[in-house]
């Protein structure tokens, strides 16, 4: 099995080209409600797996006493240790062997990186590995059984069956290709791995171009905030939320 980094954001301006120059404040306040909801109050030890430039620390500065920011790339961790100094501490790597020791951690998150792993269930693994028993994580899974994707498959758009419980790698989006996961197959891999799921949130529901150039992005996110909790039933948004456990010995 490769552990080959799908992604490389090593010399890629994300916070530039991804978030500032583009029309994402709605996406951004999605994730940012939801991992309110979602991360215990006061922690110990907390780490942002694959935390890039710290888009979302302010989230959880205040809830923990060390902060991690684990990255593969060195651009994004240069950038969040001229943003927030001392304030955390970076470490390098790769996802599949993390540099944190067994029961190390009290909580922490992987937001908008599943979709570039290719073997998610050892990712899991891992972040089970390094969490403290009774300790929290917070994972955003990339969902391949959304609405648009539905319609996109019936209508013969789109080859890739939301309804199936297969990988969907759409290497016609970028040369390395994204991993789509439908939510079954993500609450499986939880449950094998040893997690128990706490709640489930349905996150981004309103992402789409047309939604924002009629309602607004503020309409937007107000619709966003009572949405995420009852939608999580049906599971159809772009973007799934867990909040999972390791079980006490
Ligand atoms: C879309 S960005 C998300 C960053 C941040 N979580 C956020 O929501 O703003 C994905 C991040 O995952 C990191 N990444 C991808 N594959 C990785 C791997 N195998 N090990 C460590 N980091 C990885 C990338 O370097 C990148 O910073």
């Amino acid at each position: 099995m490769s552990d080959k980094v799908v992604s490389d954001y090593n010399g890629y301006d994300y916070k530039k080209i991804f978030w500032e120059d583009a029309d994402r404040e709605y996406e951004d306040q999605a994730d940012r409600m939801a991992i309110r909801k979602l991360l215990p109050k006061r922690m110990e030890k907390f780490a942002d797996i694959g935390g890039g430039y710290g888009r979302l620390a302010n989230e959880y500065l205040r809830r923990a006493r060390k902060v991690y920011l684990f990255d593969y790339s060195k651009t994004e961790l240069k950038q969040a240790k001229e943003i927030y100094g001392d304030k955390i501490e970076t470490k390098a790597g790769d996802i599949y062997k993390l540099p944190f020791k067994d029961n190390e951690l009290d909580g922490l998150m992987m937001v908008r990186v599943t979709h570039h792993l290719e073997h998610l269930e050892k990712a899991v693994a891992e972040l089970y590995r390094v969490l403290k028993p009774g300790g929290v994580a917070v994972i955003e899974v990339a969902n391949k059984r959304t609405l648009p994707k539905m319609a996109r498959f019936v209508t013969g758009r789109s080859k890739v069956n939301p309804f199936d419980k297969t990988v969907a790698n759409y290497t016609e989006i970028s040369a390395n290709g994204f991993y789509n996961y439908h939510p079954k197959y993500v609450e499986e891999i939880f449950a094998r791995v040893g997690f128990s799921q706490e709640r489930v949130l349905s996150v981004s529901n309103f992402r789409s171009r047309g939604l924002k150039k009629v309602l607004g992005t503020r309409n937007l996110i107000k619709m966003e905030n009572g949405a995420q909790r009852a939608l999580a039933p049906i599971r159809f948004a772009p973007s799934i939320y867990y909040k999972l456990r390791k079980p006490e010995k």
